[in-house]
């Protein structure tokens, strides 16, 4: 797995261009939405100095988006319309790159060392099932190209999410 040191965009480009078929092809194989999850979320860890990175998953029955697969430190288990980046993203069906998670008001603090943030949902027939959420110790530690780069995955989990047990 490659572990670059946060490059330059150009960089980063071509870091999500090998990675993407990486993770493609980790999912392959095997139907357990967890499990997959799981070991994006590692995989993901693995390739980049994140400080957190994961899934919160749409409990359809509450309302609520609930902890998924991660890696990182412990977290939030439940988060609610209205409040918060990943609330956001959820709520507007866009990606959230927040510089400064200080400036966000309604910023969830699960770990005191996040300070900016991307969040971006995984929409299956309209309808967000799920968000991945990023965390970074560094002000402004993403930006489009990261949400260019993550879109194809992305893609590449609502194609089968349904799938999916
Ligand atoms: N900061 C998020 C909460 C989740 S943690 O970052 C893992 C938010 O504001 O929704």
């Amino acid at each position: 797995m490659l572990t670059p040191k946060l490059p330059h965009a150009d960089t980063r480009v071509d870091l999500y261009q090998a990675l993407t078929p990486q993770w493609v092809a980790l999912l392959e194989g095997e139907v357990n939405r967890t499990a997959n999850l799981a070991n994006l979320s590692a995989a993901m860890y693995a390739a980049f100095d994140w400080h957190w990175v994961g899934f919160y998953l749409v409990d359809a029955q509450r309302d609520e988006l609930v902890l998924g697969p991660f890696q990182g430190p412990v977290a939030c288990t439940r988060l609610h319309h209205g409040k918060g980046v990943c609330a956001a993203a959820w709520d507007s069906k866009k990606a959230q790159v927040v510089d400064n998670v200080h400036d966000f008001p309604g910023h969830i603090a699960c770990s005191a060392l996040s300070i900016s943030e991307l969040v971006m949902p995984v929409v299956v027939n309209g309808e967000v099932v799920a968000v991945l959420d990023i965390d970074s110790v560094k002000v402004s530690g993403f930006s489009q190209v990261d949400v260019d780069g993550l879109t194809a995955i992305l893609h590449h989990l609502a194609a089968h999410w349904n799938h999916w047990e």
